[in-house]
């Protein structure tokens, strides 16, 4: 898909790597349409971008997510591409984990990336064609102690991304999926519980949310089924590195 006059929905874009991937498809050319809570913020960078829209939307909130895609085919008639990319962290041993956190990550990392793919579904159809990334973790392809409620949600997400692509396939509806791992945003900070993995040196090995926003537009250009971003993130050597101990 070429992203010149493409109309593109970016879930999370009021920060990390949202605002980074739809600051870069709408350097490509695309139409932009910005959704995440803080409204101010996608405003904002609304402004700075040529033809984008901010929609302040809880994704938590199935009936939200149907008015955000009524909203956008109100504004552009269309929708090309949908990037389900807003997501929470849960970084607490099993033991610890909170039902209503867990719930709560559930809702947003695998119940919103379905509902939105269920609503950009039919106008895709009938268009022709589109493109759905679903942007998921590196957690959830290894078994790492500390974030399994995390790394469950991921799951589930990668499943449903990959049926859905073999599902969408006659309809030309392209569905990827991007691994990031270490990325520095807030997500680090806006975890629903726990602390991040890595302590301090996690930002020296961390990817910059612009370098994941590259591989999201890749996968949108070129339809690949996934893309991991390993990073040679070591935790070993990270703890090892925070105690002062030899790598
Ligand atoms: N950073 C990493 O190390 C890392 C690693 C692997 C995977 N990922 C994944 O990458 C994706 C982007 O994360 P990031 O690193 O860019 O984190 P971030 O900077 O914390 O961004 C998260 C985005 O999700 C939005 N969001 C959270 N709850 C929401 C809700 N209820 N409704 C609407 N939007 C909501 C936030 O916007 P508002 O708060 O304004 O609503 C924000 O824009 C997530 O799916 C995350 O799981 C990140």
């Amino acid at each position: 898909m070429e992203l010149d006059g493409a109309v593109v929905i970016v879930t999370g874009a009021s920060s990390g790597i949202g605002a980074a991937t739809a600051r870069l498809a709408a350097a490509r050319g695309a139409k932009v349409v910005l959704a995440a809570r803080r409204a101010g913020r996608i405003k904002d960078l609304a402004d700075d971008l040529p033809g984008a829209v901010a929609v302040p939307t809880d994704l938590r909130d199935p009936a939200q997510i149907v008015r955000l895609v009524d909203a956008t085919l109100d504004r552009f008639g269309r929708v090309d591409v949908l990037v389900n990319n807003a997501g929470q962290g849960l970084h607490v041993p099993l033991e610890q984990v909170r039902l209503d956190d867990l719930r709560a990550i559930t809702e947003l990392n695998v119940y919103a990336p379905l509902l939105a793919m269920q609503a950009v579904i039919p106008p895709m159809r009938r268009q022709g064609g589109g493109v759905i990334v679903n942007v998921s973790s590196m957690t959830s392809r290894m078994v790492l102690p500390g974030v399994g409620g995390y790394s469950a949600t991921k799951s589930a997400l990668n499943m449903l991304s990959q049926v859905a692509r073999r599902e969408l396939a006659p309809d030309g509806i392209v569905v990827s999926i991007v691994y990031p791992s270490v990325t520095a945003t807030e997500f680090h900070q806006a975890l629903a519980a726990g602390t991040r993995v890595g302590g301090d040196s996690w930002a020296v090995r961390a990817h910059s949310a612009e370098s994941v926003a590259e591989a999201i537009v890749g996968v949108i250009q070129s339809g690949e089924e996934e893309i991991m971003l390993t990073s040679g993130w070591d935790q070993g050597a990270a703890d090892r590195r925070d105690k002062g101990q030899p790598q």
